[in-house]
């Protein structure tokens, strides 16, 4: 089986410890670093921005995971692009021209990626897969942490990697919401490679990040890497 990645969510990191958490991520091998651009209008919440993705970007070299959860994207796409070649998703319900956006972001020398709503089928995208680098199925209705796992998009996430292994696209497929200890096999087993990590496993304040992150790579089968 293909190596899981791990992307914690950021928006659910401790603000007030973050210097002290992008050590202990870079001493335990994370993957990418998931940031959900929020702008209180395609989602009803406000999280962070270009100034925080400059932070990170100047602050590690683990790879940004962008998220754009924003209506008009074309107008920030060469903002974003612009932090180290970042994977950037877009929601392509956001644009007029979904096709033209996505090229926009790979002519900026960033990775495009699609981020699906939990309401837009798969087939709806089908077209756009020969452009992306990466979709990320939403699990949860996108804008907040701590949501329950919505049942049926574990479906997707199967017929997904049905179409990627058919057509043979180089894709890799991102889970995002309620990434739980009791969801993460259920999501690897229906096809998801990279694990977007908040508030239901990494960020879960009942045990230290460190402590959360050794468990999480134990349960990918990646133990071996956290000694
Ligand atoms: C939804 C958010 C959440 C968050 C992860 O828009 O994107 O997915 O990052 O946090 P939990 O684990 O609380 O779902």
């Amino acid at each position: 089986m293909k190596r899981i990645k791990v992307a914690p969510s950021m928006m659910c990191a401790d603000f007030l410890n973050l210097g002290k958490q992008i050590e202990t991520m870079e001493a335990k091998a994370i993957d990418y670093l998931h940031i959900h651009i929020m702008d209180g209008h395609y989602v009803p919440n406000f999280t962070l921005g270009p100034d925080f993705c400059r932070s990170l970007a100047e602050a590690t070299k683990i790879p940004l995971d962008i998220h754009l959860m924003i209506e008009n994207p074309d107008s920030y796409i060469p903002i974003f692009a612009a932090f180290g070649s970042p994977a950037l998703y877009l929601h392509p319900e956001t644009s007029y021209h979904p096709l033209r956006s996505l090229q926009l972001i790979r002519s900026r020398g960033a990775r495009p990626g699609i981020a699906l709503d939990p309401s837009m089928p798969i087939d709806t995208i089908r077209p756009l897969l020969p452009y992306v680098d990466f979709v990320c199925v939403m699990t949860v209705n996108p804008g907040y942490a701590g949501q329950k796992l919505i049942p049926h998009t574990i479906n997707k996430i199967k017929k997904l990697a049905g179409i990627v292994a058919e057509e043979r696209l180089s894709i890799e497929i991102e889970v995002d919401g309620n990434v739980s200890w009791q969801n993460i096999p259920l999501m690897i087993e229906a096809g998801a490679r990279i694990l977007v990590a908040g508030s239901s496993s990494l960020f879960q304040s009942a045990s230290p990040l460190q402590a959360n992150i050794e468990r999480l790579f134990t349960l990918i089968g990646r133990g071996g890497e956290c000694t």
